[in-house]
């Protein structure tokens, strides 16, 4: 089955904290966000790339997409104030009826197989999303007191990709506008159409680059893959 996927990469990298978008920054001599799209770029079942980039960062982009030879760049958006933002202009571009998938730049190990099978599950039941069971005890806590210990067996960390039917996803970002309700990923905003969304077990590598050691632990995975 055939998707689209956006790829949001309009962020500033605060908490990276390098002076620049984190996604520049290289991993193996190649720029974060080349290696998130290049999966995508090299799947046979992906038609098209949607890519939402802040203007400071286009021309250094539209260089690297060259350089880098990516090839299914169907558009460039401008990025938004927030992720939800720049997500909704692409939305906004996207021509098409079938699968979406939304997936973060800030994310370079999803495997192809994984997007396959949200590809696959979303065709079905119009959303699927992937994570992976939360591994630490779990406590709300508020003032640094703790309120809670939560049941872990129902707690999951949730990555990127998502995917959507078109018609799903966009219907609930106009809800979302409505009620100008922010959420952290697009799973949230679906939720509360409501449309049932159904989570694949996914792989504790597929880490977002948010911070410093984050490089660490990704340096590690680059290595580990090379064998
Ligand atoms: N993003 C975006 N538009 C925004 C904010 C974020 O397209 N207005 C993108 C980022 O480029 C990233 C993804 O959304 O690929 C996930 O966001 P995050 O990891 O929070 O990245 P940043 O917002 O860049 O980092 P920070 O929050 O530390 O500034
Ligand atoms: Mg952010």
């Amino acid at each position: 089955m055939a998707y689209q996927v956006i790829i949001p990469a309009a962020g500033q990298g605060k908490r990276m904290g390098a002076g620049k978008n984190k996604l520049l920054l290289e991993l193996n001599n190649i720029p974060i966000f080349i290696h998130s799209l290049k999966v995508f770029d090299q799947d046979e079942l992906c038609e098209g790339i949607i890519l939402a980039i802040s203007p400071q960062d286009e021309v250094e982009f539209k260089l690297l997409l060259k350089q880098y030879k990516v090839k299914k760049v169907l558009g460039l958006v401008p990025g938004g104030k927030e992720r939800q933002d720049s997500i909704y202009n692409a939305l906004k571009t996207v021509k098409t009826d079938g699968i979406i998938l939304v997936h973060d730049a800030a994310r370079p190990f999803i495997l192809k197989e994984h997007i396959h099978r949200l590809v696959d599950t979303a065709q079905k039941t119009g959303a699927a999303i992937i994570g992976v069971p939360a591994k630490d005890t779990m406590k709300t806590v508020r003032d640094n007191v703790v309120t809670a210990t939560v049941e872990r067996s129902s707690l999951w960390a949730v990555q990127t990709p998502q995917a959507f039917r078109f018609s799903i996803l966009f219907k609930s970002y106009e809800q979302a506008e409505k009620d100008s309700f922010i959420g952290t990923d697009d799973s949230s905003l679906v939720e509360r159409i409501p449309h049932p969304v159904t989570m694949i077990e996914g792989d504790y590598d597929n880490i977002k680059l948010t911070t410093q050691e984050d490089l660490f632990f990704a340096e590690a995975i680059v290595k580990k893959r090379q064998g």
